[in-house]
């Protein structure tokens, strides 16, 4: 079998496109959507994504604000920024890049986004109604992986689904879209023991850890989804996922390559949920 590849360029511009025309549409209106993202630190990584974030605000017509701090910025002065962010009607989306230096709690500094402004879906509000049912934003990452799924009319609903990784931004908000689809979902982690058994018998596996070559051919069930949220840099410099694609392109039913599978996905899902936060205040 040859896998078939779920391609997040693809359907990344075919979102993009529509969120344009929507982008057109509040301007008009007088509530072009604003998005502020906010970075602290040196964090390589980090700064490719705020760029690349800032890039496809520019490219859709939102207008956004990037704020890039050295990390010397303390915590108070961040989260007056914040507060400032909070008030302002030209801001619809705020988005603290993590990871955030150690001498800044996370968790405070996420706390202090207006629900209504956190277009990450990290806020306890967002996460605790995901849970219920009913967040006003969910996790890009995760909603990105949800549509991908459904673009392809991959069958949740009966399935058993693996998410491997359990951070707030990934592996948990994952599992709560896939129960919600009506999947049967196993999470793995650092400690999970022998973490085949669980995939071998998943029908969509969705991996989150950056660990190259992590998930190999003798792990998957034959015609298996594989999503790969990964992202590593292999000896040579070059861009991987989790999963070793040469080998369970050959086992999968469906597969999303890296790159160009669930990272252009995850800025898609941003565009979206800032449009429709700038959508909910012109109502
Ligand atoms: N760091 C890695 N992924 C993300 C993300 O989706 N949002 C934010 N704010 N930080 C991240």
């Amino acid at each position: 079998m040859t896998a078939r590849i779920i391609d997040g360029l693809l359907l990344s511009k075919q979102l993009r496109a529509e969120a344009a025309q929507r982008v057109v549409a509040l301007t008009a209106r007088g509530y072009r959507p604003g998005l502020a993202v906010l970075l602290v630190g040196n964090n390589a990584a980090s700064q490719i994504y705020v760029r690349n974030k800032i890039k496809a605000c520019d490219d859709n017509g939102l207008y956004s604000v990037c704020n890039h701090y050295t990390d010397k910025l303390t915590e108070i002065e961040l989260l007056s920024r914040i507060k400032a962010l909070n008030h302002d009607p030209k801001i619809h989306g705020i988005l603290v890049q993590l990871p955030l230096p150690p001498h800044i709690n996370t968790h405070k500094i996420i706390e202090a986004i207006s629900p209504e402004k956190d277009v990450d879906g990290f806020h306890v509000a967002n996460a605790g109604a995901l849970m219920t049912g009913k967040p006003l934003f969910q996790p890009c990452t995760p909603s990105g992986v949800l549509k991908m799924l459904e673009w392809k009319n991959i069958p949740l609903a009966g399935s058993n689904a693996v998410v491997i990784g359990r951070s707030n931004i990934v592996g948990k908000p994952m599992a709560m879209l896939l129960i919600q689809a009506d999947a049967t979902v196993t999470v793995c982690g650092q400690k999970t023991r022998n973490l085949a058994t669980h995939t071998r018998s998943a029908d969509i596996i969705v991996t989150a850890t950056g660990k190259s070559n992590l998930i190999t051919a003798n792990m998957i069930k034959p015609g298996a989804t594989v999503i790969d949220v990964g992202i590593s840099r292999d000896n040579n410099g070059k861009l991987c996922g989790d999963v070793d694609f040469d080998s369970v392109c050959k086992v999968a039913g469906y597969i999303t390559p890296v790159p160009g599978g669930v990272g252009p996905m995850t800025i898609t899902m941003l565009l979206i949920s800032t449009i429709e936060a700038a959508n909910r205040t012109a109502r």
